[in-house]
């Protein structure tokens, strides 16, 4: 790098709340997705000062309809920024709604330990006090930061850092969605500089065992996660037990269901397919053989994973074996 020039961040657009229009910028209904990665970066001229920025627009959609074809082209395009050794980090702005899913997927897959950092927002870019442009630019501070390396991907959302892991939406409105409910967050962004508390815990990125060609390999594993209530039938499960190779419980309280729904799916096990067990409460651990006896039902522990990440895992898991005793292993370590 020439003598004060700026370091490069890559920024790979692919919709949501931060590139969302309203009608007008009181109204509560908005369109996400609707604003080009130009737009963004010009509603935020102070990135000028910190890097130089190399756009690319991935997608433009609101993420509820990420795919694992979305995934798959961010990771490759991540890959290949990692290894032009003339850029110093990647942001990725992505919607709130699955930015967590996208991050951890990309923890698994992506080894290499150059910063990656997601991004996204509550509020319009068309809305009074859209917290898009200062998330933006905290994103790109964060980026092009030596502190941000081999911490796998990162997220950055209303001045907190969080590892892909552990972060988790957490209200469905308001700008303090996010938080780290069981590790707490990496850090703290602070007038454009990080200021981490913690080290990540569990493997991921340079140490990660998956990868994309594993994946296609194993043809993507489908796995569907099941919700459980008062009152939970057998036939929801029996039907997916039928066309999923995984399935996590959404449990209630450790990862608990009705007699019904465990029996259905320990004959799930019994069928070949692979059952996690994790907790709708939004926090807190699920471990072995407390109220359930895993062993002898054949199913793996989700730990402190919530099941959205649960399901990420168990489809990559499953692209290196069927074995519970080794997946619960897998969920153990990441
Ligand atoms: C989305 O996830 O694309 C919509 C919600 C948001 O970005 O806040």
């Amino acid at each position: 790098m020439p003598e004060h020039a700026l370091p490069v961040v890559a920024v790979l657009a692919t919709g949501g709340t931060i590139a969302g229009a309203q009608a007008d910028a009181t109204s509560a209904g908005y369109k996400a997705g609707s604003f080009s990665v130009n737009a963004l970066l010009a509603a935020v001229p102070q990135l000028t000062g910190i890097a130089e920025i190399r756009a690319e627009q991935v997608a433009n959609v609101g993420s509820q309809n990420m795919t694992h074809d979305v995934w798959r082209a961010l990771a490759e395009r991540v890959d290949a920024l990692c290894q032009d050794p003339s850029v110093a980090g990647i942001v990725i702005t992505h919607g709130t709604d699955t930015l967590e899913e996208t991050a951890y997927f990309l923890s698994l897959v992506i080894q290499h330990d150059k910063p990656v950092v997601l991004v996204g927002a509550m509020r319009p870019a068309t809305a009074l006090g859209a917290e898009g442009p200062a998330n933006l630019y905290n994103a790109v501070a964060l980026a092009r930061h030596p502190d941000a390396r081999g911490r796998g991907p990162l997220v950055v959302m209303n001045d907190d850092v969080h590892y892909a892991r552990e972060i988790q939406k957490i209200a469905s409105a308001g700008l303090c969605a996010f938080t780290s409910p069981n590790r707490g967050r990496a850090g703290v962004m602070h007038g454009g500089m990080p200021c981490f508390y913690s080290l990540n815990t569990t493997t991921h990125t340079t140490q990660s065992e998956f990868s994309l060609a594993l994946l296609d390999k194993a043809g993507w594993p489908r796995v569907d996660i099941v919700y459980a209530y008062a009152n939970l039938q057998a036939d929801l499960i029996d039907f997916l037990a039928g066309v999923a190779e995984g399935i996590v419980l959404a449990g209630v309280g450790d990862g608990n269901a009705t007699d019904l729904a465990i029996d259905a799916l320990s004959q799930a096990v019994a069928d070949g397919v692979a059952v996690v067990r994790a907790s709708r409460t939004g926090s807190g651990f699920v471990a072995r053989d407390v109220e359930l006896d895993d062993a002898s039902l054949g199913f793996i522990a989700a730990r402190d994973l919530n099941p959205q990440k649960a399901r990420i895992l168990l489809m990559l898991g499953l692209s290196l074996t069927r074995d519970p005793a080794s997946l619960q292993a897998i969920f153990d370590r990441y």
